[in-house]
């Protein structure tokens, strides 16, 4: 079976989502850049193997990444999936699991990369808003999209409250992306992805 290897670095919810998506994939393990991350918790609640590696421990970013490649290669997965990993990844990193590491960011990108994306889509007064999960690639949070869902923008809405909109969305489109790339439906090409599907082409969801 396929198996796939998801970094956090806090509450973990997209991490439950996939936990919970009953992906014909095995989760191999979790790892977090952040030793006080509650999503370890529930992971290990759940019986998975959890690894912690605090940059704090190593002299720089090259030397971070080198020993988070090792841990993660040591399960040999098929697919990294970052679920709120909140650090950026060196381009030897990037490069290294290149078609095969994988994004979720709560806003439609190319808008609103980095952080408080809900905040800019409220400062910019879109109406339209949401989630992508996109292979990554050097820039952050930029790279071949896999799948979106939007999500409309209330009138009365604050940070929290189309947060929480968009991260409903998050745990429907993250776990359809991780079947879809286990399922070999993805096609990589230079910058797009195309997802084979007889019937309909769902990249897009509301
Ligand atoms: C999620 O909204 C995820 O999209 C975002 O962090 C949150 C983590 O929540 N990621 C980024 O902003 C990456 N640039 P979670 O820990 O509950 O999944």
């Amino acid at each position: 079976m396929k198996s796939l290897v998801i970094l956090i670095s806090g509450r973990g919810s997209n991490m439950q989502a996939l936990m919970e998506a009953n992906l014909p994939a095995r989760i191999a393990a979790v790892i977090s850049n952040k030793p006080e991350a509650p999503g370890l918790e529930t992971a290990r609640s759940r019986g998975y193997e959890t690894i912690v590696l605090d940059p704090r421990s190593y002299p720089d970013r090259e030397a971070f990444d080198q020993k988070l490649a090792e841990a993660i290669d040591a399960y040999a997965p098929d697919l990294v999936a970052l679920a709120g990993f909140m650090r950026l990844l060196g381009d030897n990193f990037v490069s290294r699991y290149k078609g095969r590491l994988i994004n979720i960011h709560p806003s439609l990108l190319p808008a609103f990369p980095g952080l408080h994306p809900h905040r800019q889509a409220l400062k910019e007064g879109v109406k339209v808003h949401g989630c992508t999960v996109h292979f990554v690639t050097a820039e952050t949070d930029r790279g071949p999209i896999i799948i979106q869902a939007a999500v409309q923008v209330m009138p009365d809405d604050t940070e929290e409250t189309l947060a929480a909109r968009v991260l409903r969305q998050e745990h429907r489109i993250y776990p359809e992306a991780v079947r879809w790339f286990m399922k070999d439906r993805l096609k990589l090409s230079d910058n797009s992805v195309e997802v084979s599907d007889a019937d309909f082409d769902n990249s897009v969801l509301y």
